[in-house]
């Protein structure tokens, strides 16, 4: 044989033994399973959590000089952008796993992304072969129809990362009424001047589309106004979390110095008391009597009643074809091509989880670039609850219902329209550079987002005045 051969042969019996020592280590799991543990292990096997948790068990070379620098670089982007341990112990407890975990970890195994090559590479085990991606994508569907379904879908619609808006969520009528006329009250303020509806009128889709909201004797706080319409479905509110239930948002702008500026609940009360066809009211629905408890309670159960069903989009999950048009459907495409679908998920289409804002690139620097402004209070966003340094820049994604009456965007209100907080998304959240084009048929889709208040379609008397005035 001559050498050439000899190599050729010998290339061809490694190659062989590789693909063999691959098959065998890289099993999918036992079908015995259940399949969420199935997931797990696919999961476990692939090593996420080495690079995707706080306290991650690493391999012994991790230590040695080269490995250390990649892998500590792999591990320090990792878990910046996500953590998996939330997701893992749900599938370990049989608990429901977050949704946007759900759609990011389709996402990551569906598109070949993860784990990262340079980590299958030398860890044969982890790589998902196309076995392990149909088990572990059946379960994501499983897991998603059990914990989060989808009822008003259509049935080609039912596992997609987004459902309609329920006609209507539990409510106490009774409460909500008077909570209707505490919302609107000016008397929650110290110089009655102000009101919930001053800064989240209805009749503007729940926003002032100010950058930054004018509280009492004109003062300006530091972050944007979300709208009230629909936060019911988030899973926390203000950008910082920091209120876990509407009831505890809604005693924090009162008491707001440049919000409502009121020294205390006391002083609310008191003012309230004075009003005795309101008194006689209230205490019908709420023996108890006037309290912070029972005035926020009321204004939480009304804020149940600011949601907006059927949206094109929403007629078109539930099947009518016609809803939207081409260019709005092609715009949905693109939309969860984009990743954009992960982390705005769910019913609201956001509001499930905190976020690094600036994932891909640096979004301070460059506002600061653009805009010469600095870093303010509001931007720390979660770390000012925490403490925790992996919070700092995290907010709660905003749920994107509306999103075409709600502007300005983004926590610090300094991105005017629609397609550039689109362009903006796609650079710093998804590391992609977004053409023209398809920056337009996503924010056409993001139109037919707008749904109905009280039966008919929501809509923003700014945007009227705005169109006047051009
Ligand atoms: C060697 C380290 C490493 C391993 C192992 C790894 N990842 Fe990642 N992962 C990263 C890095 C770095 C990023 C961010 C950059 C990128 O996407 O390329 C990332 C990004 C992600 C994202 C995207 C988050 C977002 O919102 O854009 C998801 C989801 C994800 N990984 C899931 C997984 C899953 C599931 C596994 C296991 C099958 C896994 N990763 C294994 C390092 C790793
Ligand atoms: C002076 C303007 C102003 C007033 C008055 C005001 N808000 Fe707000 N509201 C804001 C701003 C600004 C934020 C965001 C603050 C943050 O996240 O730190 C906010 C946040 C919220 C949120 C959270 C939404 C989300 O997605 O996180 C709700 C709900 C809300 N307000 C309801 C109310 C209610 C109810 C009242 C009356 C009791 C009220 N607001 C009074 C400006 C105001
Ligand atoms: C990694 C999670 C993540 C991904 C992926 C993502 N977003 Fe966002 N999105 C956020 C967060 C967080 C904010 C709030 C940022 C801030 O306020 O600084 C946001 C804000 C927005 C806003 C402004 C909403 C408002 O009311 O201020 C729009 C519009 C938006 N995203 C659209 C998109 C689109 C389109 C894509 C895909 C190209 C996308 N997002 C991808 C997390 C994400």
């Amino acid at each position: 044989m001559k050498n050439s051969s000899k190599i050729l042969l010998a290339a061809v019996v490694v190659v062989a033994v590789l693909a063999i020592v691959y098959r065998a280590v890289n099993k999918a799991p036992s079908a015995e399973l259940a399949a969420r543990e199935q997931l797990l292990q696919i999961l476990q096997d692939g090593g996420c959590a080495e690079c995707h948790s706080a306290n991650p068990v690493l391999p012994f070379y991790a230590k040695w000089p080269v490995a250390k620098s990649l892998i500590g670089k792999h591990i320090e982007e990792g878990y910046a952008v996500f953590d998996i341990m939330p997701f893992e112990n749900s599938l370990a407890d049989g608990d429901a796993p977050c949704e946007v975990d759900l759609a990011k970890v389709e996402r990551s195994l569906s598109d070949g992304s993860m784990p990262l090559a340079q980590y299958y590479l030398v860890h044969w085990g982890s790589s998902i072969t196309g076995a392990k991606e149909q088990i572990a994508l059946a379960a994501v569907k499983e897991l998603r129809t059990k914990f989060y379904p989808s009822p008003l879908s259509a049935p080609q619609f039912a596992d997609e990362p987004i459902r309609p808006i329920p006609d209507s969520v539990p409510y106490d009528a009774r409460k909500a009424e008077l909570g209707d006329l505490l919302y609107h009250d000016t008397r929650l303020s110290a110089d009655g001047t102000v009101s919930c509806a001053t800064c989240h009128g209805l009749q503007t889709a729940g926003v002032d589309n100010k950058r930054y909201s004018e509280g009492i004797g004109g003062q300006f706080g530091g972050v944007n106004a979300p709208t009230v319409f629909n936060s019911v479905f988030n899973f926390v509110q203000f950008w910082d979390g920091r209120a876990a239930t509407l009831a505890e948002q809604a005693g924090g702008p009162p008491l707001n110095p440049v919000e409502m500026g009121c020294k205390d609940f006391g002083e609310i009360v008191g003012r309230l008391s004075e009003d005795r066809d309101f008194v006689r009211k209230f205490t019908a629905v709420y023996p108890e009597g006037l309290s912070q408890e029972t005035i926020t309670d009321a204004i939480a159960e009304f804020e149940k009643t600011l949601i907006t069903p059927d949206s094109a989009f929403d007629r078109y999950l539930k099947g009518d074809d016609d809803a939207m048009t081409a260019e709005q459907i092609e715009g949905y495409g693109l939309f969860k091509e984009y990743n954009c679908a992960t982390c705005h998920a769910g019913v609201n289409m956001g509001g499930l989880t905190y976020e690094l804002m600036g994932q891909r690139d640096n979004y301070f620097e460059d506002r600061d670039l653009t805009l010469k402004s600095g870093l303010t209070d509001g931007d720390n966003g979660r770390w000012a609850q925490t403490g925790v340094e992996r919070d700092r820049y995290r907010f709660k994604t905003p749920g994107l219902r509306n999103v075409a009456l709600t502007w300005p965007y983004y926590h610090d209100g300094s991105v005017g329209s629609l397609g550039e907080a689109i362009t903006k998304m796609a650079r710093f959240q998804v590391g992609r550079k977004i053409s023209a084009n398809d920056c337009g048929k996503i924010e056409s889709y993001l139109e037919a987002l707008t749904g109905e208040y009280q039966g008919r379609t929501l809509t923003n008397m700014n945007m009227q005045n705005e169109n006047q005035s051009e």
